[in-house]
């Protein structure tokens, strides 16, 4: 089964869609807020039904659409306990467990080092890292508690010790690359292969990357699952 990949090109995000074969449950990861119709249409085009609705952490460059497709479809909005989503109905932690469909499960993994809070999710031979372990990349650590060590030890120490062949989905790509494999990042990776812990921090203090240009907007907008305050 492949995750069903669907694009933003207005700020380079992915956004998946995950079902089991010959299921009806789905879920969503990492929607995208002016694609709602979009992302509905697909499910209403594979007659599938939104199980659930789950974030990777808190975005700073584009606005999620979760709380909007919770009240849509009466999917449950998951997002990582330390990420400061307070709406969202499930708190995801270390070692959790999702369960949909006929059988299907997802493994909550907690990858910080972006944010504080992010998790990576495993479905199948799939992982989806959000912005920890990117194609030939990996997340900038320099905002909402973000940490370099913390970072190099998520991708090295965690999604480096998956199945080689697991295949990487990220949250993001701006170079028209669309999945790559652990074992591939292992040997491949610009910013962590074979460089140490104290190299990739070095590397990472020195980015000097602009502010996103949502991210006052986004941040806040994304602990309220996208919806407008006050609601
Ligand atoms: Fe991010």
């Amino acid at each position: 089964m492949n995750p069903i990949q669907l694009f933003d090109p207005v700020s380079s995000t992915f956004t998946y869609l995950i079902a089991g074969p010959d299921d009806n449950e789905a879920v969503i990861i990492d929607p995208v807020d002016h694609h709602l119709e979009r992302d509905l249409a697909h499910v209403e085009r594979l007659g599938l039904r939104l199980g659930y609705i789950l974030e990777t952490h808190v975005h700073a460059d584009h606005v999620t659409s979760a709380g909007r497709l919770h009240e849509r479809t009466g999917a449950r909005t998951a997002v990582p306990s330390g990420c400061g989503v307070s709406p969202a109905e499930l708190q995801l932690r270390d070692g959790d467990t999702i369960r949909f469909g006929k059988g299907e499960t997802i493994s909550v993994i907690h990858t910080p080092g972006h944010t504080a809070g992010s998790m990576s999710y495993v479905w199948r031979n799939n992982v989806f890292t959000g912005d920890a372990l990117l194609i030939n990349g990996c997340g900038r650590t320099d905002f909402q508690g973000g940490s370099a060590e913390a970072l190099y030890d998520s991708i090295t120490g965690k999604l480096f010790a998956l199945p080689d062949e697991t295949r990487v989905w990220p949250c993001h790509d701006y170079k028209s690359q669309q999945v790559s494999t652990i074992g591939w990042e292992k040997r491949h990776n610009a910013r962590v292969s074979n460089r140490s812990r104290a190299d990739f921090i070095e590397l990472m203090e020195h980015l000097n990357l602009p502010k996103p240009q949502l991210i006052d907007i986004a941040v806040p907008a994304n602990r309220n699952l996208g919806l407008p305050h006050g609601v």
